[in-house]
């Protein structure tokens, strides 16, 4: 072999390292550009509380127009001082009410603490909640929008 091919020889080689090198330079800077965008966005998502369905994100809004965060906290984390109990969490859990017995907070039980909110009274608090009459679909939007404060991320949203 010539002098003259070795030296073509080695720029070739050199040319296809540099090209490699490119390349994986390129495809680390995309991972880290799909990681960033994937952390940023969830950090957006959970700023805002979880995604809400269509119907769950009218209930947050009829919860702020009728006042019930005042009291339960304006994304339902509870009231200060005390004032009313948090919302995240609540569908499904167990309720523990001032007489000593218990009750799971499913739908039915809801909508009771909402029309007729002095039927039953959550131990633990000395104020009792007012009642007032809510319009049926008020209440089963606000009803909906509890239901998926119960998990961080509720299967039944599907606006993502
Ligand atoms: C003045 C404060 C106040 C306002 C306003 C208020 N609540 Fe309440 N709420 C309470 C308190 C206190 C309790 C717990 C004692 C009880 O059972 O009455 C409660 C209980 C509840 C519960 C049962 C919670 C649990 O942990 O079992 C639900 C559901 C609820 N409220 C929904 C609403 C909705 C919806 C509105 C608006 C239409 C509203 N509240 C307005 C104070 C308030």
């Amino acid at each position: 072999m010539s002098d003259r091919a070795r030296r073509n020889r080695a720029a070739q080689q050199r040319a296809r390292n540099l090209r490699r090198a490119m390349i994986a330079g390129l495809a680390v800077v995309l991972v880290l550009v799909v990681v960033i965008v994937a952390v940023s966005s969830r950090g957006d998502s959970e700023a805002a509380g979880p995604q809400l369905s269509e119907l769950g994100q009218v209930g947050k809004e009829t919860a702020v127009r009728r006042s019930c965060v005042g009291c339960h906290g304006r994304s339902g984390e509870g009231g200060a001082g005390n004032s009313g109990p948090k919302w995240v969490g609540l569908y499904g859990s167990t309720v523990t009410l001032d007489d000593g017995t218990t009750v799971v907070a499913d739908r039915d039980y809801l909508i009771e603490a909402i029309v007729d909110p002095h039927a039953k009274q959550v131990a633990g608090y000395r104020q009792k909640m007012p009642v007032d009459s809510i319009p049926e679909a008020d209440v089963l939007a606000i009803v909906q929008y509890i239901q998926e404060l119960a998990t961080p991320t509720p299967t039944t949203a599907s606006g993502a």
